[in-house]
């Protein structure tokens, strides 16, 4: 993947202009944006300023898996339609979009496709022509680049996508972003490509065994373990499960010596639009599997089979725990604030070990 052009901003000012700069620079006769449900802040947020300013949006919905609907998405596009904006790997489910599909019929219809690929480049191939790409948001500290600036926005030369620029400022990057760019970030963004590129496909063999080592020991132990989204479309590095009956805030707090994260579960947008129940939403974990986090360097990351059979070993020990079993203790997740559950949960643990 070459870019025609680069601008230096993180994804979500990319995204930002991607989809607020395509769609007000053809103002005069595009007044819609279509986007789905499951998008990241930076672009719902966008979508919902251009909605104030008199545009109208289409917010798809996804299908229980986390797939957009393709012939709901072609039914969307109108004649009027500016961007279609849809994410190419969902950064809390880790579902995988069907990129190919959506880009011939952006394509077929004659409109620009905005993929925030945040989540997505370094970890799936992409390929901007077959995927019918016109815009595409990237994030280089996703990939180990240099944090901050180190970021880019693919834009299409032919045919030309135009945006028109969000900033206002000493016209840099033809216009499309003011703000020098800083060289030895771009370099280094560069050089993380150039190395997730080459790991790519190995790297994609690793992660995959990983994830179903950990997803097959869990089973095994478990019952009422779920999914959220598509096992078969998804990066592999990122597993989003529910536990029936535990609550996902206790369970990582539970959870000491592996790299977890609850994200914004009990919040999260992409699990309400795949139609996860609250409860199941409450106890949602998503696995990272397989890249280091600077954060996180203390526990252990999934990095390995040993540390992905302890992690499974861990969760069964903590979800087995007879305070799990006992029917009253969801309701009581509920009712309480998560400091009395988890003042609770210690003093049962204390009485637990010694008696
Ligand atoms: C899909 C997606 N878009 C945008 C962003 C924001 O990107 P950045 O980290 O460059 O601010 C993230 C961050 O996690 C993301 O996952």
């Amino acid at each position: 993947m070459t870019p025609r052009r680069s601008s230096s901003p993180r994804a979500p000012p990319s995204n930002n202009i991607s989809v607020k700069g395509l769609t007000r620079f053809h103002r005069a006769r595009k007044r819609h944006v279509v986007t789905s449900q499951t998008e990241h802040k930076c672009v719902l947020d966008s979508c919902r300023h251009l909605k104030q300013e008199g545009f109208e949006v289409t917010c798809l919905p996804v299908r229980p898996n986390g797939l957009v609907h393709l012939d709901q998405l072609g039914a969307a596009i109108r004649p009027d339609t500016g961007p279609v904006s849809v994410m190419a790997v969902n950064n809390e489910i880790g579902v995988v979009q069907l990129l190919e599909e959506i880009g011939r019929i952006c394509r077929e219809k004659g409109v620009v496709f905005h993929t925030d690929a945040a989540q997505a480049i370094g970890k799936i191939p992409i390929d901007v022509e077959k995927m019918g790409i016109g815009l595409m948001s990237l994030s280089g500290h996703k990939i180990y680049g240099p944090k901050g600036v180190g970021a880019a926005l693919y834009i299409r030369r032919r045919p030309r996508v135009w945006v028109e620029r969000q900033m206002s400022g000493g016209g840099q990057e033809r216009g499309i972003r003011s703000g020098t760019v800083p060289t030895p970030l771009a370099v280094g963004m560069g050089a993380a490509c150039e190395i997730a590129e080459k790991e790519m496909e190995y790297d994609s063999r690793r992660i995959s065994s990983l994830q179903e080592r950990l997803l097959n020991g869990i089973r095994a132990r478990l019952d009422g373990v779920v999914v959220n989204g598509s096992l078969e479309h998804r990066y592999p590095g990122n597993l989003n499960l529910s536990f029936a009956y535990v609550e996902g805030e206790s369970l990582l707090m539970g959870l000491k010596e592996v790299a977890v994260s609850s994200g914004s579960a009990c919040t999260s947008a992409s699990l309400r639009a795949l139609g996860v129940d609250e409860d199941m939403a409450h106890t949602s974990i998503r696995f990272g599997i397989g890249s280091k986090e600077e954060s996180k360097l203390q526990v252990k990351e999934m990095t390995n089979n040993e540390n992905v059979d302890s992690a499974g070993l861990e969760i069964m020990n903590f979800v087995s725990l007879p305070i799990f079993r006992f029917p009253t203790i969801p309701s009581l997740v509920k009712i309480l604030d998560l400091n009395d559950f988890v003042l609770l949960l210690e003093v049962f643990l204390v009485n637990l070990s010694s008696s």
